[in-house]
């Protein structure tokens, strides 16, 4: 395979036997492309993370919830959250059994706790006024507490979820208020839960917030409330720049602060029940890439544009956050380049902040290339909607056996049309 900018993806044999442009040639552009091996490489840097009998990764579905990802996930041990009445059905297709799945929401209805209630072991409830609910809708049954450690952390100030300034968890000031509830519908006290924001590179804010956690957790202990589960929730961060050499979280150091952590307090307080932690990022984001092509190319005054099938309806994370993702170039009979110019990667959404990677120091990009976004297997065909009119592109999973079979079509017209109430 020759190619234009491919490094990195060549070094990690990420297309296994197929090529990137085959591929796109065989299930069309744009394309989601996962790699089963290193989804498995990244679930199991995080279940190695601790040897603690009670420590389970409890993967956050909302990062990706194709099922042939998660039944790969859940055989590497992963238990899973859901958010959403979605989220929940599609881990249940997908072989998760009612054991196997918390439900971690904010802000839902009163029959959407029920259906939660009946559903999965446990469900957290993130405010005074959803505890009450879920009581009154579940009396007896078992519940979870989200509390908010007051510390937070993220890549954008729009994912970042502890502290004061955002709408999650509950006060651990307000105790005295929970308890009330809690006792008035006999309602089971049996998990406490958190997550601080999404994408930390620096360990330091998450073992804070899991000593806050832990503090809270033996206070819940010790008023006699049977704690079965302790989640410190996700967060957990990959290097988006990979062609700068961005260097990955220290699983070693993390895993042996986390085990540390966890054991000593555990046999302190002679504590049998499991710990969570709750990534999603990290297990999937770097299986998986967006592949597009390059319709037109072009200069305007200073700037030169490469326009693709990459809207931000088929990736929405640049636009949303200006986040970065590094980029590939594949070309037929493409040469390395060493040259390299100023572009500004586009799709073909109808809004000037459509815009994929912003003068962007590569190889110039030609007509006729196909491009791939790295590291887009989270918050990627997740976040993925139909506007403009758009069809949602296609998934397909390379397997161990390198060969990529489809495990999502692409949409058709039809599929557009087919809950519209036609008149
Ligand atoms: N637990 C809870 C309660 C969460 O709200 C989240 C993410 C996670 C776990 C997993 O966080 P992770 O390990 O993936 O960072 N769309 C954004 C990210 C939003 C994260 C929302 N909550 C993005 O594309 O960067």
């Amino acid at each position: 395979m020759a190619n234009v900018r491919s490094e990195y993806t060549d070094s990690v044999n990420f297309y296994g036997q197929e090529d990137p442009r085959e591929l796109v040639e065989r299930f069309g552009s744009p394309l989601y492309v996962y790699n089963e091996d290193m989804l498995r490489a990244r679930c199991r840097d995080l279940t190695g993370l601790s040897s603690h009998p009670g420590f389970r990764v409890n993967y956050s579905a909302k990062a990706n919830t194709n099922p042939s990802l998660l039944k790969i996930i859940r055989s590497e041990g992963c238990v899973v959250d859901a958010m959403s009445p979605g989220e929940l059905h599609i881990n249940q297709l997908a072989g998760f059994t009612r054991e196997e799945i918390t439900y971690v929401c904010n802000n839902v209805s009163a029959e959407e706790l029920k259906n939660a209630s009946d559903n999965c072991d446990m469900v957290s409830v993130d405010s005074l006024a959803q505890l009450e609910l879920f009581g009154k809708m579940n009396p007896g049954a078992r519940v979870m507490i989200r509390f908010n450690p007051g510390i937070g952390a993220g890549h954008s100030e729009k994912v970042v979820t502890g502290g004061k300034k955002t709408k999650f968890g509950v006060d651990p000031e307000m105790l005295p208020q929970v308890q009330e509830i809690v006792a008035r519908h006999q309602l089971q006290f049996v998990g406490v839960n958190q997550h601080i924001g999404s994408l930390f590179m620096e360990a330091a804010p998450y073992l804070d917030a899991m000593k806050v956690l832990l503090a809270l957790a033996e206070k819940l202990l010790s008023l006699g409330y049977p704690l079965e589960v302790i989640d410190f929730g996700g967060g957990f961060g990959m290097p988006y720049h990979k062609y700068e050499g961005q260097p990955r979280l220290d699983m070693t150091e993390l895993g042996n602060a986390i085990h540390a952590c966890l054991s000593e307090w555990a046999e302190a307080k002679n504590y049998n029940g499991r710990f969570f932690i709750e990534p999603g990022r990290y297990v999937v984001a770097e299986c998986g890439v967006v592949l597009g092509t390059v319709y037109a190319t072009k200069n305007n005054g200073p700037h030169r544009y490469a326009g693709t099938d990459i809207g931000f309806t088929v990736l929405a994370r640049p636009m949303l956050y200006d986040a970065f993702h590094d980029v590939e170039i594949y070309r037929e009979n493409g040469k390395p380049d060493t040259e390299v110019v100023a572009q500004t990667i586009v799709g073909n959404i109808c809004e000037s902040g459509d815009i994929l990677a912003k003068d962007r120091l590569l190889p110039l990009i030609e007509q006729g290339d196909v491009i791939a976004m790295l590291d887009a297997g989270a918050y990627g065909w997740v976040m993925s909607s139909t506007y403009n009119h758009r069809l949602r592109p296609a998934e397909v999973l390379i397997g161990s056996d390198g060969k990529a079979r489809l495990v999502r079509r692409r949409e058709t017209l039809d599929d557009l049309t087919a809950s519209l109430v036609l008149e």
